[in-house]
């Protein structure tokens, strides 16, 4: 048998990246690779890169630029060394990174990784290989994004892809070009992957999509399920504590989905919903084809269905023709939502958006000055968030060993890390914590007193659930 080969992945940009890398490393297992964290001894690295802003897709030109020195000190070696771009970077550019980067060998775009093995062959025998097709409808009109042969459990969360790309086309977003028109997997494909999952000790489930609330997949009855429907079949899975989706569309949130937030426990009552900006002129610009107001009313909704619920968003600042007035709307609605936390970004045009033909008007000064702005006021208010959790008790679902000794962390249900002095075996546990304190994001505490017990009382506990006693 042949030694295994040692493959190198590194991932930029959105949680399907993650995923999408994940799912290369397992699609790849069979080729008789086994992942390595160094770059130096790998005979396969692979780029997968993000699109979304100017910093991001240069990252790739420099990595490329410092990967050329190390395949090459591997040649010396007499060691091969392949080099593959993936991702949004490799389905914007792809012939463009064939022509500038020598040192690459495969360009292989988002929906086409599950070709890899042949890429990756055809790139031996014929030195290069490129490969960026969308796929092709099929006769229900469903697209078929490249579902996985195994989905291998890692830890005890994991994320599960339902839906892919984007129709919604705002003006400055390149996500419906690199990751194509919305297609949503069947809803049987995706009950078989959280099954799977739940056996292998997965307790939480992540469903991901560029736009997640959009799901309209095929189920099992025939009809085209919801987000919402597909939710509450998946709240049935035992051994599945936790259920989360990520990223909504506004105006994607129907009433199923509001529906479930009011009756599944399971579903957490965390929900990332970009807005991107509070004046109605700018998004109307973006094409977000909602008003400030219409967010509002959403965002009341959920409340009204689930008291306890918290928001976090995405913003631009800068977007062409921005003013200070516009500025302040998207300041005032902060302020009136209240997020437990938010990421906010600089506008940066990209190649091929109808905003990149549009005229700049805010200096970078103004932008930069902007997003300090608000940034310190989404920061004010998520450490208010947190801090509003000293003293309560909250349940906890515990991912791992901490850095420090002896301590286990898990999450809350607004993702919040919280650290604990604990045995090992809590781990995968759902356990109420008494919040202690803050530090920088995450939370100390203790076990509630029921669940506080030394480990030696555990195991008699344990042993006795065993013989039934
Ligand atoms: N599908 C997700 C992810 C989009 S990208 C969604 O719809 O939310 C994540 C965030 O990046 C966006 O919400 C937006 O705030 C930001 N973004 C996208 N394009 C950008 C651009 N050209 N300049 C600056 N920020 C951008
Ligand atoms: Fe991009 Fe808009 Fe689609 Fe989100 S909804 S992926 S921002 S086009
Ligand atoms: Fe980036 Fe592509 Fe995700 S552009 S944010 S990796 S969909």
């Amino acid at each position: 048998m042949s030694p295994p080969r040692k493959l190198h992945i590194k991932s930029y940009g959105c949680q399907m990246n993650v995923y999408d890398a994940q799912r290369m490393v397992d699609m790849l297992a069979p080729e008789g690779f086994v992942e390595t964290a160094s770059v130096d001894d790998a005979d396969l690295v692979i780029l997968n890169t993000c699109h979304i802003r100017e910093k991001a897709s240069e990252k790739v030109y420099s990595e490329l630029g410092r990967l050329r020195g190390v395949k090459d000190e591997a040649a010396r070696n007499g060691r091969r060394m392949s080099i593959a771009v993936a991702g949004c970077v490799a389905q914007a550019e792809g012939a463009e990174i064939i022509r500038r980067a020598p040192v690459v060998d495969i360009v292989v775009g988002p929906q086409s990784y599950h070709h890899l093995p042949q890429l990756l062959a055809r790139a031996k025998s014929h030195g290069r290989a490129l490969e960026t097709e969308f796929p092709v409808q099929d006769k229900f009109g469903f697209l078929a994004p490249p579902d996985p042969e195994v989905i291998r459990a890692r830890g005890v969360s994991s994320f599960v892809t339902v839906q892919e790309g984007c129709d919604k086309f705002c003006t400055f977003c390149v996500v419906p070009y690199t990751r194509g028109a919305e297609v949503s997997r069947p809803v049987a494909k995706i009950i078989d992957d959280v099954l799977r999952l739940a056996d292998n000790g997965v307790r939480e489930i992540t469903l991901i999509g560029q736009n997640v609330n959009a799901y309209h997949g095929e189920g099992p009855d025939g009809r085209i399920w919801s987000l919402g429907d597909l939710l509450r079949r998946l709240a049935e899975v035992p051994g599945i504590a936790r259920l989360r989706y990520s990223t909504s569309h506004p105006r994607d949130v129907d009433d199923t989905l509001i529906a479930a937030h009011r009756d599944l426990p399971a579903l957490m009552p965390f929900v990332h919903l970009p807005v991107q900006s509070g004046s109605d002129r700018i998004l109307a610009a973006m094409n977000r084809r909602h008003g400030a107001d219409d967010y509002r009313r959403v965002i009341d909704r959920f409340r009204a269905a689930r008291q306890d619920i918290a928001f976090s968003s995405d913003f631009i600042v800068g977007f062409p023709s921005e003013t200070e007035e516009d500025f302040v709307a998207t300041l005032a609605l902060v302020r009136q939502i209240g997020y437990a936390g938010a990421y906010s970004f600089k506008y940066s045009p990209r190649p091929g958006t109808p905003a990149a033909d549009m005229q700049e008007t805010v200096s970078a000064a103004e932008m930069d000055e902007r997003l300090v702005r608000l940034q310190e006021l989404i920061d004010s208010q998520q450490s208010a968030f947190n801090l509003a959790a000293i003293g309560s008790t909250v349940d906890v679902l515990f991912e791992r060993a901490a850095r420090n000794p002896g301590q286990i962390v898990g999450r809350t249900a607004y993702l919040q890390p919280a650290h604990v002095m604990a045995p090992p075996d809590i781990i995968g546990q759902v356990l109420p914590v008494t919040i202690a304190s803050l530090e920088r994001y995450s939370l100390l505490g203790e076990l509630a007193a029921a669940h506080a017990r030394p480990a030696s009382s555990r195991m008699a506990d344990s042993s006795q659930m065993i013989t039934g006693a």
